[in-house]
């Protein structure tokens, strides 16, 4: 079956005589019993923070999307990165984190994980299977993010899940940039893929959530459990929102990365343009780990200016009039953001110019393509 037919489909309600094609939201902190042998069941939920009919439905997406055998929903896709990462670690240990990761996964990884005592090691997001010259007796996580945030490097996952088995390291990926769609780090062998669903599953830049799917039903549990220890829950309100999403998630996804694949080529040939960091571009360095690893692109990808001023890049950014300035992605309207601020590379080659990232929306691209192009006259 397509997968636009199966979700389209899946987690809606039986129908009956004149049934709703979708769940009702129940709204509730306390579940009533009429009996109180009952309070204390472990087989149903007994509270709000337990879930709904419609968190179900939405961890049933999830795993359907991934090939999961479990998914935990947290309030925001950060809070899903911080969650897998606590369900692996305990003090003393040591943990890989790329270089391109996240910015706030590696400031939690470097700053707040280190009152366990436990030590964050960055790695080359191009290391390949030289990532086993820096496991340690106590590495217990490896966590990849591909292609990179801001950078796009893409990582060999294959060799990671390689290089991790014989020693039971847990591969961790941040799938937020393909939507679950173009890449599949479950079937390339990843304990868990994370998911910023405020991206492309929210896809209207209107709600945050999160998701931690597991490949394992043991994994799924041991998320499962750290996610009830520290008490995240999320509203059934978002929980219906999500669900909203992943029924049209494929057909946007499918335009939003035609847009983002043209668009990335026409860049590449306008003269303030340095190069193009998209992974489905033949010139990015990784392609060809991408054509073995991905099954399609995305919409976000960088544009490396030629060399200019900074106060050249805030007049071309302050130009442009459909993409609108702001941080996030995935959502129907097209964003941009100037990313030299937030760079901090411990193995980043210096870049030759200043970096502009795009995230498309559904725009259409001509009009994308004349925006950028008025906007560029101020970087001259
Ligand atoms: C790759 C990646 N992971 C995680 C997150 C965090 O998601 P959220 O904004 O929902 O907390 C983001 C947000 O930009 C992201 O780009």
């Amino acid at each position: 079956m397509d997968e636009k037919t199966k979700f389209a489909h899946l987690g809606r309600p039986e129908p009956g005589l004149a049934t709703a094609v979708n769940l009702s939201i129940t709204r509730a902190s306390t579940l009533l019993f009429n009996k109180a042998e009952d309070l204390y069941r472990h087989d149903i939920r007994a509270y709000g923070r337990h879930g709904s009919d419609v968190h179900d439905a939405v961890e049933l997406a999830f795993n359907t999307l991934e090939n999961g055998e479990g998914t935990s929903l947290t309030p925001s896709g950060f809070s899903a990165c911080t969650l897998a990462i606590l369900a692996n670690v305990k003090a003393g240990d040591h943990i890989l984190v790329t270089d391109s990761v996240y910015a706030p996964t590696r400031m939690f990884s470097e700053a707040f994980l280190t009152k366990f005592d436990i030590k964050a090691e960055r790695y080359d997001p191009r290391i390949g299977a030289s990532i086993e010259s820096l496991f340690r007796d106590n590495t217990s996580v490896i966590i990849s993010e591909s292609p990179g945030s801001l950078t796009f490097e893409i990582q060999d996952l294959p060799a990671f899940v390689t290089a991790a088995k014989a020693r039971d390291i847990v591969n961790i990926v941040d799938n937020t940039w393909s939507g679950g769609i173009s890449y599949m780090p479950l079937d390339l062998g990843a304990d868990i893929s994370v998911h910023a669903a405020t991206k492309y599953v929210g896809g209207h830049s209107d709600i945050m959530f999160g998701a931690v799917v597991s490949r394992t039903a043991k994994m799924a549990k041991k998320v499962a459990d750290t996610r009830k220890a520290l008490g995240f829950a999320t509203s059934p309100d978002d929980a219906y929102q999500i669900l909203r999403g992943f029924r049209s998630l494929h057909t946007r996804f499918e335009v939003q990365e035609k847009t983002g694949f043209n668009l990335a080529s026409w860049l590449e040939k306008q003269g303030f343009v340095h190069s193009v960091l998209h992974p489905a571009l033949p010139s990015h360095p990784d392609h060809e780990l991408w054509k073995r690893d991905f099954k399609g692109g995305a919409s976000l990808f960088g544009v490396i200016l030629n060399p200019t001023s900074p106060e050249k890049v805030i007049a071309f950014m302050n130009n442009l009039k459909f993409f609108g300035l702001g941080f996030s992605y995935g959502g129907f309207e097209s964003v941009a953001i100037h990313c030299d601020p937030q760079l901090n590379r411990k193995f980043g080659r210096k870049l030759p110019g200043p970096l502009i990232r795009f995230g498309c929306g559904l725009e259409d691209i001509e009009d994308l393509k004349s925006d950028i192009s008025q906007a560029s006259i101020h970087l001259s």
